[in-house]
């Protein structure tokens, strides 16, 4: 299975603010919306409460909690933890022929990368600082390779793979 982290974070890596998004880059959020449509999303239940209902629109979302419910729908999942991702795909054989972006927040990066389920990442580096509470585990891609994707006036978007 082919893991590809997308994220959107400031110089400092923070992204993420008392719940949400702390900047509004339109840009962005379209390279967000190409990225993934069509495909399949993995989420923390945090990151899940603060996408807006159009964000599941045209994907597959999965959605990682231990205790709660999500809304039943027929393309969001939610799974307890790694193991039921894993029946997960056994299951439903078609999830498995898409891109699996990992879509944050903090405590999904971590999960996928600590147990090196990632192989590249696809990362907009927002050129100004925000107030944030909760950031992208930037050592992770500490000596991977990288390839400017694209440069606009207030981001840059970077791919990085595992060397
Ligand atoms: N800039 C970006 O690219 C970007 C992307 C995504 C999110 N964000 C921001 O990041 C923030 C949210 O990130 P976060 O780190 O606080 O939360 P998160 O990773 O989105 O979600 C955390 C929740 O996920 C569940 N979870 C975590 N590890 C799990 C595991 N191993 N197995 C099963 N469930 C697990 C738990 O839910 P339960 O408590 O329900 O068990 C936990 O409370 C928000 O501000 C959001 O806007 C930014």
């Amino acid at each position: 299975m082919k893991f590809v982290a997308l994220a959107a974070c400031d110089p400092q890596g923070v992204i993420g603010n008392e719940g949400t998004l702390p900047w509004h880059y339109p840009e962005e959020l379209a390279h967000f919306r190409a990225s993934t449509w069509g495909h399949v999303m993995l989420m923390g239940y945090s990151t899940y409460l603060s996408m807006p209902e159009r964000a599941f629109k045209g994907r597959i979302s999965i959605v990682f909690t231990r205790k709660r419910q999500v809304r039943k729908c027929e393309n969001i999942f939610q799974v307890s933890g790694l193991e039921e991702l894993e029946h997960l795909f056994e299951k439903n054989p078609l999830l498995r022929e898409k891109t699996h972006w990992v879509i944050g927040g903090a405590e999904i990066f971590h999960l996928f990368f600590s147990r090196g389920l990632i192989q590249s990442a696809v990362m907009t580096y927002l050129k100004k600082s925000y107030e944030g509470d909760t950031f992208f585990p930037l050592h992770y891609l500490k000596n991977w390779s990288q390839e400017v994707v694209r440069e606009t006036a207030d981001f840059l978007i970077v791919r990085h793979t595992v060397l």
